[in-house]
């Protein structure tokens, strides 16, 4: 090679490393301060903060739109508004793409969105989890049906990874219109309190229906997480956000194919004596159900997953002896841990989610039964609590159900009983398997009885006493095989640890069908 040349190749290299840097300033040192003015990182520095140092391979820093209404023409538009690639986190691969506000807002325009689907699309081949970082004004309105296109495959592509990699949405600014679809496709959204999510916003509700709100009551990420049960963890700023991402991620397998990672053990499997006491005998007092879950999982660690919305049901992930489980319980400090329509919506999401990733669900039951109220029938109780039966019924991974106090009627059945495939079912001494409550069952049984007593509260008590020794025990579903073993709450751990080791080669098989048809 002659010298000339070698020089020409140095600027050649020159030109490229200018051109990058310019592309990676997206909408300018200006628009990039004001993003960090109102507290918000810039989309690069989120995938910084989110992968392991040094790791990201940006794919279509040089991709540009083709559009020329609008004054679009000739207009640059840095990577498109979008920064897609891949990356390891704690050493494992991951696809993400990440909006970049800074340029017209993070508007998707339709390469911007053909980036982020083929960006999904490599994660579908390669099996690893695609992240993405929300912070966009919707679809760009100057290149009209164009846009909407581009989102159309990029819910397409939802889809196809769903059940075969994990997804997780970071909603880190505004996600507006039909484009909050991709994050509701996903299985985790992650909503910052810098952000907003919402079909129509306040001006346009105004306009329709008269309603008058501000955006933060709208589709703030307290308002999401309260009511509209959308998202599933709150996160304080950007940062909060992608240690959250990291976190959930280190719980789950790259794809619906592997184990999840398990983490080193000491094996220690020891008694806790915390748990002798920590659930009341008396069937009706409250208690946190959290201090079970962490009395037994490794280093009292929980990820609770929606853990401000149906507040009755409790879920997330943890870990005992470095395995992850999915846990499932009932929370009788709210509503008496009774099963209404968010708690069956929100528990069957979650056992569907641990069953396509290989997660085995650990259930905790104390519950008096479905939530009953007319509001409740109205709103579907029926369907939305057939989701529970159907969601544990259909799982295949390791189901053990640990049964605290009271588990009455059909929520009996719907927790994770025996009757819809638990592998193995544990009581502890206060546990009563029954049809109802002894009160219920005696107004029931014996009303013409107690109507003919002379002391009618003396011989209703006696009656309550006689149903609850005849059924409300652990004793009685043991003698009929419904549960396999009464422990110790002390020893509630070791327990689990024995039966998540040996049904960890646990193979089960649902009839061959295009797919079940759970009642939506
Ligand atoms: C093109 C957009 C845009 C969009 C924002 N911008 N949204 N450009 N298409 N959808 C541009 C703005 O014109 C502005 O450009 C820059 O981004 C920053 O926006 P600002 O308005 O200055 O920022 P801010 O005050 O922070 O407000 C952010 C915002 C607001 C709340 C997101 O921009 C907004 O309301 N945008 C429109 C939201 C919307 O209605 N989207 C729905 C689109 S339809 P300049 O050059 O002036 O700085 C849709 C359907 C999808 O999404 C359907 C999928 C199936």
């Amino acid at each position: 090679m002659s010298a000339d040349a070698r020089k020409s190749m140095e600027s050649l290299i020159e030109e490229l490393r200018k051109k990058r840097e310019h592309l990676k300033q997206g909408g300018g040192a200006d628009r990039l301060a004001k993003q960090k003015e109102q507290g918000k990182f810039t989309a690069r520095e989120r995938i910084e903060g989110l992968v392991d140092a040094e790791s990201f391979e940006e794919f279509g820093l040089f991709a540009q739109h083709r559009q020329s209404h609008f004054g679009m023409a000739n207009k640059e538009v840095p990577a498109d508004g979008v920064v897609t690639g891949a990356a390891s986190i704690d050493g494992r691969l991951v696809h993400l793409a990440s909006q970049d506000f800074t340029v017209l807002g993070g508007s998707a325009g339709e390469v911007h969105s053909l980036k982020v689907a083929e960006v999904m699309a490599r994660s579908l081949k390669t099996g690893s989890p695609f992240v993405f970082i929300n912070d966009s004004g919707g679809a760009r309105v100057q290149e009209g049906i164009d846009s909407l296109s581009g989102y159309g495959q990029v819910f397409f592509h939802n889809v196809m990874l769903s059940g075969a990699v994990p997804q997780i949405s970071l909603i880190c600014g505004p996600c507006a219109g039909g484009a909050s679809y991709s994050p509701a496709l996903t299985d985790f959204i992650i909503q910052t309190r810098q952000a907003q999510m919402f079909i129509t916003g306040p001006q346009v509700i105004k306009q329709v229906t008269g309603e008058q709100i501000t955006a933060e009551a709208l589709g703030g990420a307290d308002s999401h997480m309260a009511h509209s049960g959308v998202i599933h963890f709150v996160a304080e700023n950007d940062q909060d956000a992608l240690y959250l991402c990291r976190r959930l991620l280190s719980f789950l397998p790259s794809n619906n194919l592997e184990e999840p990672p398990r983490l080193p053990s000491d094996n220690n499997v020891d008694p806790n004596p915390a748990l002798t006491n920590a659930v009341p005998v008396e069937p009706k007092q409250g208690y946190d159900v959290r201090t079970v879950i962490t009395g037994v999982v490794d280093q009292g660690d929980f990820l609770e997953v929606q853990a401000g919305y149906a507040m009755n049901m409790v879920v997330g992930f943890a870990r005992i002896l470095g395995r992850s489980i999915g846990i499932i319980a009932n929370q009788p400090s709210v509503l008496s841990g009774a099963i209404d329509i968010n708690a069956s919506v929100k528990a069957s999401r979650f056992i569907r989610f641990c069953n396509a990733f290989n997660i085995p669900l650990v259930t905790f039951v104390d519950v008096p039964g479905f939530l009953p109220g007319v509001e409740q029938e109205y709103g579907g109780i029926i369907r939305h609590g057939a989701k529970l039966l159907f969601a544990y019924s259909a799982a295949t991974v390791p189901k053990i159900q640990v049964i605290l106090r009271k588990s009455y009627g059909g929520a009996h059945v719907a927790m994770s009983s025996r009757d819809l495939g638990a592998d193995c079912v544990f009581a502890w001494p206060t546990a009563e398997v029954a049809v109802m409550g002894a009160e219920g069952a005696v107004e029931i049984v014996f009303r013409k009885e107690m109507q003919d007593a002379q002391d009618k509260a003396a011989r209703r008590a006696e009656l309550i006493e006689k149903y609850r020794s005849a059924f409300a025990s652990p004793y009685v579903a043991a003698g009929r095989r419904l549960v396999d073993d009464i422990i110790e709450p002390a020893n509630t751990r070791r327990h689990l640890a024995q039966a998540l080791e040996y049904l960890q080669t646990k193979r089960d098989q649902r009839p061959p069908k295009k797919h079940g048809l759970i009642p939506l």
